[in-house]
């Protein structure tokens, strides 16, 4: 039987890049959203006009109807280690917290528990979708996928593959054959193993090497040739770049000194050999996200345009571990899209709307004529259908256009006291769009997990427990 969802829909309708988000944002008060029963949306508007027998009604209000949150950069084998000390930035950090912390995914237990865990806080913060940065243990991403599906979830995940590294990541390092033995066999394993159709599927796999430093000349051009090879299948492709440049001992610098080339991207566009400007095979493309870049040249911005690749940002993250701020104008120009990433443990928040409100205030403080205010409506389509165009997966999710799966949640300001009182009783504008506004404001700044009442994937509730 389908249902009548009925409360105030905000979502950003048809296809509009940032840009034009704001124009593209819908808001309908006394909104209702029609899901079938193959948890497909068949009419989105006002409620006084859903068309007659339309399904039994669902009532959510006061509460707020908004797209799932899709966050393209968080890291499974982090559930446990946010808000760690490491007495530094990014390689210190790493050294110091991430890769012992990840070494305790080494017992399958400890990984159950994990996946367990990181899906209970996917629900709490309505994070429908994501690209799940995986751990290096392929029983533990085994636990990952097999807790997704059965909490009805979407993922897109790979084993974080590192084939070189310090002391504290011996663990997690395994030999060149055993890299893409294993990439290869978590492919074959779980990419769209739910329903064994792409495009359908919830749950897709990517190939996934933690950032560069963290793999070999000969890794890269394995995994390259093996991506080659599965493309074509709708598998993805996620890492790190540009995160940290800190002058000498950065990330950026030890990349360039370590692989001799000019620009990062490089090294993920198969162009990773010393000097020559080759090496294999290229991982850009329309499903390829890179996380942070922060630091990007021009033409590493141009050639991720040009093929199609996103960016996670990750705003969050890169204020706690002293990575920078991405240029928000100057990045939103070169026409990448880009999506939003909790980063999570980098980041220490997993709700996707606080690292919006984090993206909020470091570009409202950039520089002089770089600094903006960012629009709420450019917020939420940051969250929301930036995520869907990141993951290739537009045509499925990301709003409530007709035809698409309804993947939403519901916010219910009366169950966060701080923002109900915001949404009741916070400043209008007495200019109609404005106020509009203003409200979408309030509700991305002030909601937190309590006020996520109700987590919805095509169009079935998703049970917290
Ligand atoms: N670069 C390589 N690994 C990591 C990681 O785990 N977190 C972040 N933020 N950056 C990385
Ligand atoms: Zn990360």
């Amino acid at each position: 039987m389908s249902r009548v969802h009925r409360g105030h829909v905000f979502h950003i309708a048809g296809s509009p890049t940032v840009d034009g988000a704001a124009d593209a944002l819908v808001s309908i008060p006394d909104g209702a959203l029609v899901v079938d029963d193959d948890g497909v949306v068949v009419y989105v508007g006002d409620f006084d006009r859903v068309p007659p027998d339309s399904g039994i009604v669902v009532d959510h209000r006061p509460g707020f109807l908004l797209p799932g949150f899709i966050d393209t950069h968080v890291h499974f084998p982090q559930t446990f280690v946010g808000d760690a000390y490491g007495g530094g930035q990014l390689l210190e950090w790493l050294n110091a917290c991430i890769f012992p912390s990840e070494s305790m995914l080494a017992d399958p237990q400890f990984a159950a528990d994990a996946a367990v865990a990181f899906c209970d806080r996917r629900i709490a913060a309505g994070t429908t979708q994501a690209m799940v940065f995986g751990s290096a243990f392929p029983h533990a991403q085994d636990s990952l996928f097999e807790e997704t599906r059965r909490r009805g979830l979407r993922v897109v995940s790979g084993r974080g593959v590192q084939t070189t590294g310090p002391d504290s990541a011996q663990a997690l390092i395994t030999s060149e054959e055993d890299a893409v033995r294993l990439v290869s066999e978590e492919i074959e394993k779980w990419h769209a193993a739910d329903t064994g159709d792409v495009a359908t599927a919830k749950l897709h796999v990517a190939v996934v090497p933690r950032f560069s430093l963290s793999v070999t000349t000969e890794t890269l051009r394995n995994l390259g040739d093996l991506y080659d090879s599965v493309r074509g299948r709708g598998v993805y492709f996620h890492s790190h770049l540009n995160e940290n440049d800190r002058p000498g001992t950065g990330e950026v610098a030890t990349t360039k000194e370590t692989y001799q080339v000019d620009s990062y991207l490089d090294t993920y566009d198969g162009r990773f050999l010393p000097g020559s400007k080759v090496g294999g095979k290229s991982f850009l493309g329309k499903r390829s996200i890179l996380a942070h870049s922060v630091h990007c040249q021009d033409v590493e911005l141009a050639r991720m345009a040009e093929t199609g690749t996103s960016i996670s940002h990750c705003p969050t993250s890169q204020q706690f571990l002293g990575s920078g701020t991405m240029p928000w104008k100057r990045t939103v120009a070169s026409g990448v899209n880009i999506a939003i990433g909790s980063d999570y443990g980098g980041g220490d928040e997993f709700l996707l709307t606080r690292v919006l409100g984090d993206a909020f205030k470091v570009h409202i403080s950039e520089a002089g004529d770089d600094g903006v205010s960012i629009h709420p409506a450019e917020l939420l389509f940051t969250g929301t259908l930036a995520g869907a165009r990141a993951l290739d997966m537009e045509d499925r999710i990301g709003n409530f256009d007709h035809g698409k799966e309804a993947d939403f949640i519901v916010v219910d300001p009366a169950a966060w006291p701080p923002l109900g009182g915001l949404i009741d009783r916070g400043v209008r504008s007495e200019e109609p769009d404005m106020a509009r506004d203003q409200t979408l404001f309030a509700l991305l700044m002030a909601m937190r997990e309590p006020a996520i009442t109700e987590v919805y994937v095509q169009g079935r509730r998703i049970d917290a427990v």
